[in-house]
């Protein structure tokens, strides 16, 4: 079976262009299950409730999140309600929602996804993810054999180490959080598929999604100032991991980057079998 897991989703340029490419993705019948990272997806920050509900009917399954998921207060009694909006696992006391379920794929097999926080450069002071993460995916595994898990963090060493942590017991390990794609995917010898960040759906021309001009400011001269959604050419980040589903266990990842045209945008080209 096939998983598509979209990168963190940025504002209303990262929402059309799923709505752009998705469709096609799943009228080809390329993908069982689709999984995107919404932290960002409400005008940059947090989600609400009308935007989770614009890319649920686009064909995205599971909704991950990370340190922005709480942007929007409006988030907070709707996570109790949808139970397809993840949290983090392991945010501390007892916050709203859950950070993992199993759901059927379209082929009508159990997945699990799970949604944790990287501790190392957090803002927050977290549980610690490895026992988090050991603890539920041992509990998922007795319902589903496939689990995918979104692990939102800033340190490389940190996703890396998680990777290799958890390889032979889930299906895959997603990085997120920093929005730059990067080109260390693989499969480990236990049969998890990995990478450390599978990168952002949005804004191209930007600091990972928010307008130049204001953040290269905010760089210069250290003063708060209000961050937003950049425009112009886009560019669409994403991971295919191809899972045997007897047991659970990754056959390939494989990255998916698409970016529009500079100067005149273009339309981004929407197939899977295209490599980064
Ligand atoms: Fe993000
Ligand atoms: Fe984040």
């Amino acid at each position: 079976m096939r998983l598509l897991f979209i990168g963190d989703v940025v504002g209303k340029p990262g929402r059309q262009l799923v709505a752009q490419l998705l469709p096609s993705f799943l009228q080809e019948g390329q993908v069982d299950l689709v999984v995107a990272n919404g932290e960002n997806a409400a005008g940059g920050l947090g989600i609400t409730p009308e935007v989770a509900a614009e890319l649920f009917a686009l064909g995205v399954d599971v909704l991950t999140s990370g340190n922005h998921l709480w942007d929007k207060k409006e988030v907070m009694p709707f996570l109790d309600r949808e139970e397809r909006l993840l949290r983090p696992l392991n945010w501390p006391g007892d916050p709203p929602g859950r950070g993992s379920l199993i759901m059927q794929s379209r082929s009508g097999i159990p997945v699990a996804v799970v949604c944790a926080m990287g501790r190392v450069f957090a803002p927050v002071l977290l549980d610690c993810p490895f026992r988090a993460l050991a603890r539920e995916v041992e509990r998922l595994r007795a319902e589903a054999r496939v689990v995918l898990v979104d692990f939102h963090a800033e340190a490389t060493s940190e996703k890396v180490a998680m990777g290799w942590f958890l390889d032979g017991r889930v299906s895959a390990v997603i990085g997120t959080h920093t929005h730059v794609q990067t080109a260390d995917e693989a499969v480990l010898p236990g049969g998890t598929a990995y990478i450390t960040d599978v990168g952002m759906t949005g804004p191209w021309h930007s600091v990972i999604g928010m307008r130049t001009e204001t953040i290269v400011q905010r760089f210069l001269d250290q003063l708060p100032s209000r961050f937003d959604v950049a425009r112009g050419p886009r560019q669409f980040n994403a991971v295919v991991v191809d899972v045997d589903e007897s047991t659970g266990m990754a056959r390939s990842i494989r990255r998916l980057f698409h970016r529009e045209a500079s100067s005149p945008a273009g339309p981004a080209q929407g197939s899977l079998d295209a490599g980064p």
